[in-house]
């Protein structure tokens, strides 16, 4: 059981207190409060009372000079925030009636009006189309630093040879550019989809009021055009109400953790002894307090864990909102949270790769001698065989054992004789080791999408323009 008192012996001193007869339980108080999360769109909140004032002013809802004394009270009190000297109270519940408490409390009774003709509910979700749309241009511009830098080390890794994976078992040599630009790849289409996303957060739900728009001449394209908005809403219930733009966004910051989180496990994997395909400088990693040989990969580590927060913030918006009744809902209170988290921790997991991957140095030696254990270049005798007219089928009977072969004598197809290989096919010929050999494998993939040197180089210049373009 709470033991907390009635906050305040006087109902009236709530902006909504009018019909109320007892003042607010104190624990319902802090219970129903969202000021301590959501003032972190306090400058969103003015923006959007700026504009709505000014288009009051316009429409000659409110006077000239009420409208100066309102963006007037509204600046100082930006200022305040910005100083760290905004009194925030609980008891006034949120950002937006902190802000409008304290533009009457500072300009007198003109800050009553501010409120004319909106509502909380279209407030707060312009507020958080405001937030939002300025968080995907962070986001935006970070992912394209990130892949600036990753399409460049491609570049200069575009003869670098590695062995490709599938099942991760050493499956046939690829090129480290080749490699990374599978993860350039994934970033391009997260970087679509956020821009995509943009589209439908950029649209203005002010002037929907509490749920059925205002009885005053409002004018919500000029809000809209104030605030940057590509339009205004459609529908004034689905505009207080859906929250599917947040969802939005936090599906693609799953997919883009999703896609960080694949690479960060690659790094962890290569970084380790076993692997040693590459070195990541020592300010990315940090040590054990009783192992002193360790150097641990934590930053890759711990971008590839909170890959869970966001992909759980994601199932809580769509939780939140499912089954949610039209219009506004108190429920939507919950949005904010997940939203900053999500939009926080795909900034601060972009920025961290960004530094990250400039830095990164293939060891190319250890890459290389990967490559040339496996019978990474077994399909291409095949390919040998197919082209000396073998069926394929024939010809992988044919170099499945060989390679049996091969194993049993501790000894690579390339460390095989002529001899050797001749015993399970007469059409194998002096220049089978051309085939065999790591370059003439990655060489011979040579077309768009392969792993060929000449191909990554020309991808790398199709990415860098296609970045060039945004
Ligand atoms: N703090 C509220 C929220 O975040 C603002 C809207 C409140 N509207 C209402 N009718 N109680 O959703």
């Amino acid at each position: 059981m709470s033991k907390d008192t009635n906050a305040s012996a006087n109902p009236a001193a709530k902006l909504w207190g009018g019909r109320f007869s007892e003042a607010t339980d104190a624990f319902v108080e802090r219970f129903t409060a969202s000021v301590s999360f959501d003032q972190r769109m306090a400058m969103e909140d003015i923006q959007g009372s700026l504009a709505h004032a000014q288009m009051l002013s316009e429409v000659g809802v409110l006077t000239a000079e009420e409208y100066e004394q309102i963006a007037g009270g509204l600046q100082d009190i930006a200022g305040e925030i910005e100083a760290g000297q905004f009194p925030w109270e609980v008891a006034l519940e949120d950002v937006h009636m902190n802000i409008e408490a304290r533009l009457t409390q500072r300009i007198g009774a003109t800050g009553k009006k501010l409120h004319t003709g909106r509502s909380r509910n279209d407030q707060v979700a312009t507020d958080i189309r405001l937030w939002l749309r300025g968080r995907i241009d962070l986001i935006g511009a970070e992912l394209t630093r990130l892949q600036t830098g990753l399409v460049d080390l491609a570049e200069r890794e575009a003869d670098t040879i590695m062995p490709g994976f599938t099942h991760l078992q050493s499956a046939q040599p690829v090129t480290f550019g080749h490699h990374l630009l599978a993860w350039n790849e994934m970033l391009t289409r997260d970087y679509e989809r956020l821009m995509d996303c943009r589209k439908r957060v950029n649209r203005s739900p002010l002037g929907a009021a509490a749920l059925a728009g205002t009885s005053y001449p409002i004018d919500r394209a000029r809000t809209a055009e104030l605030l940057g908005f590509d339009a205004p809403t459609e529908n004034s219930l689905d505009s207080v109400s859906d929250r599917d733009f947040a969802i939005e966004f936090c599906a693609f910051a799953a997919l883009l953790l999703t896609h960080l989180s694949r690479a960060s496990e690659e790094l962890v994997l290569w970084t380790s002894s076993q692997f040693d395909f590459i070195d990541l400088p020592d300010r990315f990693c940090t040590g054990s307090s009783i192992m002193p040989q360790k150097k641990n990969p934590d930053v890759p580590e711990l971008v590839r864990g909170k890959t869970g927060r966001v992909n759980g913030h994601l199932v809580s918006l769509l939780t939140l909102m499912k089954s949610q009744p039209l219009a506004y809902n108190k429920d939507n209170q919950e949005d904010k949270e997940p939203l900053f988290d999500a939009a926080d921790t795909a900034l601060d997991c972009l920025r961290a790769f960004a530094d990250m991957v400039p830095a990164l140095e293939a060891k190319k030696e250890n890459m290389l001698a990967a490559a040339a254990q496996g019978f990474s270049t077994a399909t291409d005798l095949a390919d040998y065989l197919v082209r000396k007219g073998v069926a394929f089928r024939d010809a992988h009977e044919i170099v499945g054992q060989s390679v049996s072969f091969a194993i049993e004598r501790g000894a690579d197809l390339a460390e095989l004789s002529l001899q050797q290989l001749q015993q399970f096919s007469a059409d194998i010929g002096e220049d089978v080791f051309e085939v065999l050999t790591l370059e003439g494998s990655v060489a011979a993939r040579d077309h768009i999408g392969g792993t060929a040197p000449a191909q990554v180089r020309a991808a790398c210049a199709r990415a860098k323009k296609l970045i060039a373009a945004r």
